[in-house]
């Protein structure tokens, strides 16, 4: 199991804290770029923007792994360790590449990638570039790093091996793939489905599915073409004002674009769909606790992208907290 998106912030974060509380796998890993993401869980009352520890630590039952692919800012990790508790059931792959503070600084100096591109910030670009460059530190050498240091292929095998169940947990959205999204206005690597694969070390025949996560609406932060957007004044009339968790830049906003979720759902080969921010699209669903309480507006776009994407719509979100969902895989699967 697999899950990506569009232009980022569709809250990946929330459902793969859902699948892990519910699917209860033994392992869930993260992929994609690094701290350039923030995964945002609301639980227990608290509120987490994960950019480091993947989202399943809510279930305590689950080793928690970071992928190879994935770059690694020991100072953001430790701190995420603290308010996480995830203590050890966390696992870093020996290989991962580590950012380093040269990074940081680069990446919020360079006018290039700054200004004109409107990065993070958080040096991932210029890691990855170290990377390339065959230049970059690995986790195994970071002293901090030592009681986490794993072979992450290898857990995750065992695991399926076992038969037990594997969540990878994407970040970035399709749209800022290096390979497949609006380049230059891109991150620094693939974020297809392919690609977190890779990240994790788990060859393409071993997933069984892909889940697409979109959010009933477009958002994007950073600069780069944007297909759907709609002015501020507009977004602000529907009640929908957002801000970056890495980053708290503001938003732009955007009307669902269906070219952009058929290439993504192709290209990454989605098996099912969630949709997420119902609620706020439409307000009618708040609290809705089955598909049959959902507005027959809500109901008729949810056919309707699955008409257009020829992918079943199996779960929606329809508020903040984990358990907001309504999950209709038992029903369509
Ligand atoms: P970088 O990944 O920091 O180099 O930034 C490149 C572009 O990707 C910028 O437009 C960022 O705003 C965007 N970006 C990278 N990661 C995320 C994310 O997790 N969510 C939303 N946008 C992101
Ligand atoms: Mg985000």
């Amino acid at each position: 199991m697999s899950q990506v998106d569009n232009f980022g912030d569709e809250g990946k974060g929330k459902i793969v804290a859902y699948l892990a509380l519910n699917d209860k796998p033994k392992i869930v890993a993260r992929a994609g770029v690094g701290p350039n993401a923030g995964h945002t869980v609301h639980f227990r009352g608290k509120k987490f923007g994960l950019r480091q520890v993947p989202c399943g630590f809510v279930y305590e039952g689950a080793r928690m792994l970071i992928g190879s692919g994935v770059l690694v800012n020991p100072e953001v990790l430790l701190k995420e360790v603290a308010e996480t508790g995830v203590g050890e059931r966390l696992g870093v792959d020996m290989r991962c590449a580590i950012i380093e503070p040269g990074h940081i600084e680069q990446d919020r100096t360079s006018a290039h990638l700054k200004e004109k591109i409107g990065t993070t910030g958080t040096g991932c670009g210029p890691a990855n570039v170290a990377r390339v460059s065959r230049m970059a530190r690995l986790a195994e050498e970071v002293q901090d790093l030592r009681q986490f240091i794993t072979d992450v292929p290898r857990e995750v095998d065992d695991a399926l091996r076992r038969g037990e169940k594997v969540i990878l947990e994407g970040s970035q959205g399709f749209g800022l793939s290096l390979f497949h999204g609006t380049y230059p206005y891109v991150t620094s690597k693939d974020t297809s489905a392919s690609a977190i694969a890779s990240d994790v070390g788990v060859g393409p025949t071993k997933i069984d599915d892909v889940m697409l996560v979109l959010k009933a609406y477009v958002s994007r932060v950073g600069a780069g073409p944007f297909a759907t957007e709609i002015p501020q004044e507009k977004a602000e009339e529907f009640g929908i004002v957002e801000f970056g968790t890495v980053t708290g830049r503001r938003r732009r906003i955007g009307t669902f674009d269906f070219e952009l979720a058929k290439r993504a759902a192709m290209i990454n080969g989605a098996t099912q769909i969630t949709i997420t921010c119902l609620d706020r699209l439409f307000k009618e669903c708040v609290g809705a606790k089955k598909f049959e309480e959902l507005s027959a507006e809500a109901k008729d776009f949810i056919a309707k992208v699955e008409s257009e994407l020829g992918v079943p719509v199996t779960i929606v979100s329809v508020g903040q907290g984990v358990d907001d969902v309504i999950d209709m895989r038992s029903e369509k699967l």
